[in-house]
Formats: C-alpha cells, structure tokens, sequence
C-alpha cells in the first residue's frame, strides 16, 4: 500500500513573535508612521507559493494575500522572470507624455475582459487603488458636467481626500482630516445578511433603489449627480455580496438619470471572484445587465508591483488632453508583471495543480472552501453566515442573539494566527479569506482544519 505524502504543515520554530521579529517590530514602533496598525506580529522574510517565512524561520500559510494583492502567491517564478527581463531593460520613461509598448499592450488586454459587440473601452494607469478610484471621479465629474457623487454605507475606497470622502466603512478614516469633498452623500448597501431599511434578504436590493429615487425627490436633484461608485462585492465593509437584482437595477436608474455608474473592482476584482470582474456573476442574468461605465482595479492586477487602472467606455473618456496624468502610473516593470499575472489568471500560462487557469482555480477551490466553512457552521453556531465567491470569502461572527461579535472575531483570528494561518479582519465581525489564487485544494484543506482547531479551542 502507498501512503500519500503529508500535505505541507506551518512550521513553527519559535513562539510567536521570535527574537528577531520583536526587535525589528521595537525598530518599526519607533521610526515608522504612528497610523501604521500591527495586529499581528509577523515580519516576513521570504516567501514561496502560498506560503510565507518570517525573520526568525517560522513559516505560515498565506489566507490574505496581503489584502487580496499577491494574486499568483509570492515570487511566482513567471512573474519574477517578466519583472527581472523588464528591469533589465528601462524602468522608467513616463507614460503620461511617451507611449509604451509594455502598458499598450496590457491596456488592450485588460479592456478585452470588459468590451461587448460594438463597445470600445479606455485605460488610465495609476499607481494604487485610490488613484484609480480619484481618475474615476475625476473623469464622471469631468464628463457629465456634474459634481455630486453617490457611495455607499460600508464602502472603503481609498486614503486620499476624494476617496476618504467616498468611503463610508468607519469614522477613522475621517475624524480630524476634514474639511472632506463637497457633495458625496452615501446610502446603504444592500446586505442580505443584515437588510437595511427594514427589508428583507429577498427585497433589499429594491429597497436600496426606492431610497435612492426617494433622495432624488427630497434632497439631491438627479441632475446634479455625476456618479454613483459601488463595490459590486463589497470588500472591507464584510465581505458581503448584494442580491443578484441589485446591481441590474441600480445600471437601470442610472440609465434613468444619465448618471456613470463606476464599479470599483479593486478588492473583488482580478479573477479574485472566479470571474475576471466581480459584477460578471451578476451581468447578464436571467436577461438583465449591469455592465458599468466605468472600472476601478488595483491590488490583484500585478501580484504585489504597484500599478493600478481606471477602465471606462470611450464614449465617457471625454476628457480632455493634459488634464489628468501621473508619473509613475503605467510603470514598465509593474506592467511586466502584470502581464506575467493576467498569462496565470487567463491560462495563458498554467500554474500546476490549478486547473486551466488561476480564475477557474478561485472558482473551484473557492467553492470547495464555502462548502466546507458552511459544513462547520453546524459545529459553531457563532457563525453566523458564510458568503463570498471564488476567494473572495467572508465569515460572520454573532453573538447567541445574532448581534456582530467583534470580540469573537479578534480572538479567532488570533487563534488562527497563532497556529501559523495568515488572516486578517473586515466589518464588523468579519474574518476574510482572500489566499493567493494558486491555493489549492489539500492547502486549503490544511487551513480549514486549521481554522476548525482554532475554533474549537474558542469553544
Ligand atoms: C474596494 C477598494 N477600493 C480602493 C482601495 C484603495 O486601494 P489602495 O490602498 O491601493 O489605494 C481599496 C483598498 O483596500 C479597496 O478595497
């Protein structure tokens, strides 16, 4: 009889911090930004596939991805040879004033996930998630000659003043950094866990439109506003997805209105979800559409290198030449590596072990770990919910009575922490799985079981 090899484990060599991780997080306390938060004590070193080793050799399995960043997991052979090739030949010239090939290129690749018959599409380069959101705003203002701007209660859309102001998650982002940007008003996201309004899972989706049309009719005139910017699955605020109607629906009464709807894909998007762009689950269903005018995407695009865009139909990329640009946005080398990552999540290149490619991976795995977290719900009935697609997962905590248990959270979190599993928080009471999507399946199994260990120490 053959005995299959042990799947790969954490390793743990000291406990948690090791010395070397304490003196540099004493170093760090003393020269780096006081904003900066450190919920867990981990300082990476180096790090392999779906796995990371901190300074003092202690290895943990990556379920966060460094906030749903390191897409094809860390230093992926073919986007380390993409990034090495390009640095050896220019890193810098200035796309804001000189073409290149390498972002052309990546321009014309990208809009390809997005165009329908008859469509054409446009891409600005940024560097982060903020800038694409700030180009976005930018551009709806600047298009439809309009200023006011619609967001949503939850949402997080960046640290600079537009997208401050836009963000709607938690007052932190905000206290003492006023005044903020006029005419942005939020309105709630529809929550099927947790129905605002007083709807129901099954209604708050119509819920969220009536109140809209109700804001146009007493407060904000519908021809005043420019935008309305939602997260088609919302990220930071809980990992939540809306009810398949929503976005539909929300595409019709900005139809109705001549309003840009603007989708930021930042945290859901880049084959994250399954699907190349989170709203695809929702475009085209049962005959409705709910394609955008414009895209925000970051974080997964380059597996870590900086780079950022805002997608938007050509008929809406109205602005005019010289009116808005960046110096480093565009950057060759995270152009490269860009590529290198859009070759794993197409199939273009197959990464072994994960299918014909990194998207259909998300998908199948992601479904696997659902299955399973929902199996252990019987076990722990402080979840409360499990939701998501592809790797894009979110588990709710709750008291007995079904109120948010933040402090249950923070303690699984920990527990999971301290068995060697990466993970990090979101809402209220969240914890997110967001893995590289090169995760698969005995190394998600590995981080179930220990997921259900922490969580049975909890009990
Ligand atoms: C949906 C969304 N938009 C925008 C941002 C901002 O991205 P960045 O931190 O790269 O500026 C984030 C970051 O978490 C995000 O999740």
């Amino acid at each position: 009889m053959t005995t299959l090899p042990k799947p790969r484990q954490p390793e743990l060599k000291t406990s948690l911090p090791g010395p070397k991780t304490a003196a540099i997080m004493e170093r760090d306390a003393q020269h780096l930004s006081t904003s900066y938060m450190r919920p867990y004590p981990f300082v990476p070193d180096h790090g392999e596939g779906v796995w990371l080793t901190d300074v003092d050799g202690n290895t943990m399995l990556d379920f966060f991805a460094g906030i749903a960043v390191s897409t094809t997991g860390h230093a992926h052979p073919h986007v380390v040879k993409a990034v090495q090739e390009q640095v050896t030949r220019f890193t810098h010239v200035c796309l804001t004033d000189y073409p290149q090939e390498i972002t052309t290129s990546l321009a014309e690749r990208m809009v390809k996930h997005v165009e329908k018959p008859g469509e054409k599409w446009r891409v600005f380069f940024g560097n982060s998630g903020a800038e694409a959101v700030e180009a976005a705003v930018k551009l709806a203002r600047n298009h439809t000659g309009r200023s006011h701007i619609i967001s949503t209660i939850g949402s997080f859309h960046g640290r600079t003043y537009g997208a401050i102001t836009l963000t709607g998650s938690k007052t932190k982002y905000k206290r003492g950094f006023g005044p903020l940007l006029p005419n942005v008003s939020h309105v709630p996201y529809p929550n099927p866990f947790r129905p605002p309004l007083g709807a129901t899972a099954g209604t708050c989706g119509q819920a969220v439109i009536d109140h809209i049309e109700g804001l146009f009719q007493t407060i904000i005139p519908a021809d005043e506003v420019a935008a309305i910017i939602i997260e088609p699955m919302q990220g930071e605020g809980g990992y939540i997805v809306p009810p398949a109607d929503f976005l539909p629906k929300l595409r019709s009464l900005c139809d109705r209105h001549g309003i840009m709807l603007i989708f930021d894909e930042v945290q859901a998007g880049m084959g994250r979800s399954g699907k190349m762009y989170s709203f695809q689950h929702f475009d085209g269903q049962n005959g409705m559409n709910c394609q955008p005018d414009i895209i925000t995407v970051a974080k997964g695009i380059a597996s870590g290198m900086p780079i950022s865009a805002m997608l938007a139909k050509e008929s809406v990329m109205t602005w005019p030449v010289g009116s808005h640009g960046s110096t480093y946005g565009g950057n060759p080398v995270a152009a490269a590596a860009a590529h290198a990552t859009l070759d794993l999540l197409e199939g273009v290149v197959k990464h072994s072990g994960c299918g014909d490619s990194l998207m259909e991976n998300a998908a199948q795995v992601g479904e696997f770990i659902m299955a399973e977290l929902k199996a252990m719900q019987a076990e722990f009935p402080f979840i409360g919910d499990v939701r998501g697609a592809g790797m894009f997962i979110g588990l709710e905590f709750v008291t007995p009575d079904g109120r948010p248990d933040g402090k249950l959270r923070d303690a699984a979190s920990m527990a999971m922490f301290e068995r060697g599993l990466l993970n990090l928080d979101c809402g209220e009471a969240v914890i997110r799985i967001s893995p590289p999507l090169i995760l698969t399946r005995e190394e998600a199994a590995t981080g179930l079981e220990i997921m259900r260990d922490a969580l049975r120490a909890l009990k």
